[in-house]
């Protein structure tokens, strides 16, 4: 099978959609039918789409991947591909995936006395929980913890957490929370302003690691140490200037967003929860660290991001396309989904920064950009190489420049 992708982005369309055909993976065109999205959202009217494509080459846990991304920016899917080929094998690890749900009291007049009361309620409190999820605890899951804390102006909080095991959850633990706030407010002599999930998915983290032999990084040995010496210096910088840090963790994120996406996942979630992990400590920082081990010669690198994914309920169940991607997936569950992100997520940041702290981001862009006008204006094999030089020479790269250089190549033979 491996084989049938090799250069997978050298073929035609046609010729990707077969080879997909003859592996039994895509038989017929899928899309999203209108009648699903009416009853997904109100007053539709039609989709909004965005390219899918297959990322190669990923290695995760010592299990091969194809890697479905829908994103709208070129370059990214290409970028994966190329990181995941130099990283090699990506190994994760997830303790568990559970979510947080918050009840928010207010008007607490003595917030000592009412968490006081709240623990020695805590066995009622889980025992309702419990009741009100049955479901999620015969698949394995359901409440795990609950805690409380108090905040200034008589706000106190109960936390719970949950295993929703490979669903969202969110009506799990919004049922959860409903049940448990008149007991709460009952206890507390308070109402409940609040009762909601939270989407701060510090209990759902995800860490992706890779050892890579820096010869992978450049044939010349001194190059590939000097590249992996500049990709540490580029996240030490992202530690301590959050604009560049931004920059750094959207080039993670293309990645992350574009499965997330693909597999209909709910991206304002994840998207939040990863901002707001990134500057638990005050600053917003790197989601991603390199090093540089020069006694070894291995670039090291790890990701750490909360990545509360679902590959059950919801919506995509019903979205064909995310159904899609999971299977391209081989079907993962809920916690191997997340760590197949994450480590998307890495590839992708080690693939913008080697090309950042190298020839730069313009160089692949264009080459890319060249290649896509190759295909598009018929250049021969034959033809290529000389076509891409004098293309590629150009201060930019536009169709009619491209059918210029190929009329002139073809006038001189
Ligand atoms: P290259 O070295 O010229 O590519 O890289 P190559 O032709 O030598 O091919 C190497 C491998 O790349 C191939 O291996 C493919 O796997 C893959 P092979 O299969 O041939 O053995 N590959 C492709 N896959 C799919 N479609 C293609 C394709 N071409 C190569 N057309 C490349 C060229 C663009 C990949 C490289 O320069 C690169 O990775 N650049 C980084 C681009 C990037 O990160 N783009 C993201 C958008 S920029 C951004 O928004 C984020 C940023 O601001 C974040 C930050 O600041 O940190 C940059």
């Amino acid at each position: 099978m491996k084989e049938k992708f090799n250069k997978f982005y050298k073929k035609t369309l046609e010729e990707r959609r077969q080879i997909l055909k003859e592996l039994n993976m895509l038989n017929e065109k899928i899309s999203l039918d209108e009648e699903i999205g009416d009853t997904m959202i109100e007053n539709y009217v039609l989709n909004m789409e965005i390219p899918l494509g297959l990322a190669m080459n990923f290695s995760i846990n010592g299990k091969e991947y194809i890697i479905p991304m829908a994103i709208e920016e070129p370059s990214v899917v290409a970028a994966a591909s190329n990181g995941a080929k130099t990283l090699g094998n990506i190994e994760t690890s997830m303790d568990r995936k559970y979510l947080i749900g918050q009840v928010v009291l207010e008007n607490v007049e003595d917030p000592d006395a009412a968490i006081k009361i709240l623990e020695e309620n805590k066995n009622s409190l889980m025992d309702l929980a419990e009741e009100h999820s049955q479901s999620m605890i015969k698949r394995g899951g359901g409440p795990k913890e609950i805690t409380f804390k108090k905040f200034d102006q008589g706000f106190v909080c109960i936390y719970i957490s949950v295993d929703t095991c490979d669903s969202m959850g969110a009506n799990t633990i919004n049922t959860i929370l409903e049940a448990l706030a008149p007991l709460a407010e009952d206890l507390t002599n308070s109402s409940a302003l609040l009762r909601i999930l939270s989407n701060h998915a510090i209990e759902s983290v995800v860490v992706a690691e890779t050892k890579t032999p820096v010869q992978n990084l450049d044939k010349d040995i001194e190059k590939a140490r000097q590249v992996a010496r500049r990709i540490e210096a580029a996240t030490k910088y992202a530690n301590i200037d959050p604009y560049r840090a931004v920059t750094h963790n959207k080039g993670v994120m293309n990645g992350v967003d574009a499965v997330v996406l693909a597999t209909g996942n709910d991206f304002r979630a994840v998207e939040a929860g990863v901002h707001a992990y990134t500057v638990r400590d005050g600053q917003y920082r790197s989601l991603t660290s390199w090093t540089f081990d020069e006694e070894n010669d291995l670039l090291l690198g790890r990701i750490e991001i909360p990545m509360a994914v679902a590959t059950l309920g919801g919506t995509i169940s019903i979205n064909p396309i995310a159904k899609w991607s999971l299977q391209v997936l081989s079907n993962p569950d809920a916690k191997e989904l997340a760590k197949i992100i994450a480590s998307v997520g890495l590839v992708q940041n080690f693939s913008a920064l080697r090309a950042l702290v190298t020839d730069g981001i313009q160089k692949g862009h264009m080459s890319l950009h060249a290649k896509t006008l190759a295909k598009q204006i018929g250049v021969k094999e034959e033809e290529m190489d000389e076509f891409m030089r004098s293309l590629l020479k150009a201060d930019k790269v536009n169709l009619s420049l491209a059918k210029g250089i190929l009329a002139k190549m073809r006038e001189e033979d």
